[in-house]
């Protein structure tokens, strides 16, 4: 059995006004999804998006929200049905990056790491389990990481947020089945940091000669997988999908 086609499906992504976000909202509206965009603080991209999608009659909303705070989150599933209608997908993207070496983490680092990259995707899934379940291909999508599964040195919180997520994918396949399926997605790199330029940076070089592949993914290879599972085919669930050129499998 197919899930319905993406045109008949109301999704809401978070984080998506940059970067990785904002190319699968583009590559979702293009395959005429109606699309619920959450940013934070990306106010003027958002809302050229939506004029953009709303010029090519695609239907489109947005909403700002702190994801660090905990009172924004039912909310903000609540606030994007009621635009949009009824909503059958959330696609958990929104997410905080950088170095935190373990000496210097302070509990600032660890509460933004894990309210910003967990509990909010895990209060977001909440909310959309406890109105979508059972509408037709109802999904919750989590932007885990291939280091989910392998340390990262100097990235302690950050990975942490993400082993955590890519075992709430699994689990809540479990619990929520058979009424709303839970996938992951796991890329290696697939956007640069605006700082980092692979032309210049030798330690970046050495890192793509070393992808069995020989070089790094691009925010389309997530967008087309999330396309895939949203639209594909429905038996898939509890399954996070590397996007990493078998990076996941080296020593180094
Ligand atoms: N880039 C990669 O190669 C890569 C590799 C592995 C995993 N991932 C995962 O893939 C996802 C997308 O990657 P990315 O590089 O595009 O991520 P990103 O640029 O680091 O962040 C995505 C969005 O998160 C939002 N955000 C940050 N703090 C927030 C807060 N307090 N409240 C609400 N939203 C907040 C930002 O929204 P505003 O811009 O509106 O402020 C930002 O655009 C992330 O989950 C990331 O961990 C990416």
């Amino acid at each position: 059995m197919n899930s319905p086609h993406l045109s008949e499906q109301r999704i809401l992504i978070t984080g998506a006004a940059a970067r990785v976000g904002k190319t699968v909202a583009h590559y979702l509206a293009d395959c005429g999804c109606t699309l619920a965009i959450h940013y934070h603080t990306n106010d003027q991209s958002a809302r050229s998006m939506r004029d953009e999608f709303r010029d090519r009659n695609i239907r489109c909303e947005i909403f700002q929200a702190d994801l660090s705070r905990f009172d924004t989150l039912h909310n903000l599933v609540d606030r994007a049905e009621d635009a949009v209608g009824p909503l059958t997908g959330l696609i958990n993207n929104a997410a905080i990056w950088h170095p935190t070496p373990f000496k210097d983490v302070t509990h600032r680092d660890w509460n933004r790491f894990f309210n910003i990259n967990l509990r909010a995707p895990f209060f977001l899934a909440q909310r959309f389990a406890q109105i979508a379940d059972g509408r037709p291909g109802a999904q919750i999508i989590n932007m885990v990481d291939i280091f989910a599964r392998r340390p990262l040195s100097e990235y302690s919180p950050y990975g942490m947020t993400k082993a955590a997520l890519h075992y709430m994918t699994e689990v809540l396949a479990t619990e929520l089945a058979p009424g709303i399926r839970v996938n992951g997605i796991a890329p290696g790199v697939v956007l640069l940091g605006e700082d980092e330029d692979p032309d210049t940076d030798e330690e970046l070089q050495k890192l793509q000669r070393q992808i069995p592949l020989g070089f790094h993914g691009s925010p389309d290879d997530v967008a087309q997988t999330i396309a895939f599972l949203l639209s594909g085919p429905s038996y898939i669930t509890g399954e996070v999908i590397a996007i990493d050129g078998a990076r996941r499998h080296i020593t180094v």
